[in-house]
């Protein structure tokens, strides 16, 4: 069985200048790399600066440990926050990394007195959301464009109160 590339996750509240850092550079890789989503939507969006991110890191083989992904909250009023901005690096996806960045966002959602969770999906990405609990509601069932890509407004309109991470 081959060695995997990483191991010992862990998750943490990105909360220091260089830490914030760490989660746009794995965006970039992911978002603009990888699914060659236009940089700005990365580098220069003013909502970052008003978010609360998470980093999840790892270790390589040589015990250093790196960043693999992230994930954003933003408020958008008292009742409501939107989840953004999830990306795990290719060669660490399948660790069930992609959940624990949802889950750690949702229990900061809970500590903000959140009651609910927009986001705007990927349409390939629907059925990744739905597994948490996310609908595609009637009024949202067509997607629509941003970047080039199609989307749909997803809901959670009431976040589970157990402990998820
Ligand atoms: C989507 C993404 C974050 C998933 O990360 P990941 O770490 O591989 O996901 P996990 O290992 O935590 O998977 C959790 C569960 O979701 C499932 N899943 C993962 N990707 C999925 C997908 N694209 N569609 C449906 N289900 C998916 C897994 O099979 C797993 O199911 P299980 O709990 O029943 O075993 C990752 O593929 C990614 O960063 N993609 C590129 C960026 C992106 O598209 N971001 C989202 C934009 S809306």
């Amino acid at each position: 069985m081959s060695t995997p590339k990483y191991i010992n996750p862990e998750i943490h509240p990105a909360t220091t200048k260089e830490d914030k850092q760490k989660c746009i550079d794995v965006r970039v890789k992911v978002c603009t790399d990888e699914l060659k989503l236009p940089i700005e939507y990365q580098t220069q969006n003013a909502d970052d600066a008003i978010c609360d991110h998470w980093l999840a890191t790892a270790e390589e083989k040589d015990g250093e440990r790196v960043p693999v992904g992230t994930i954003r909250l933003l408020r958008l009023n008292e009742r409501v926050g939107q989840l953004g901005r999830l990306a795990v690096l290719s060669d660490a996806r399948g660790l069930q990394l992609g959940k624990k960045l949802v889950y750690a966002m949702l229990e900061g959602a809970k500590a903000h007195g959140f009651k609910e969770v927009y986001l705007e999906a990927q349409s390939d990405k629907r059925a990744f959301y739905e597994k948490f609990g996310w609908v595609v509601e009637e009024a949202d069932k067509e997607t629509f464009i941003t970047a080039g890509v199609p989307h749909y407004k997803m809901w959670m309109r009431s976040i589970p109160q157990e402990k998820l991470i």
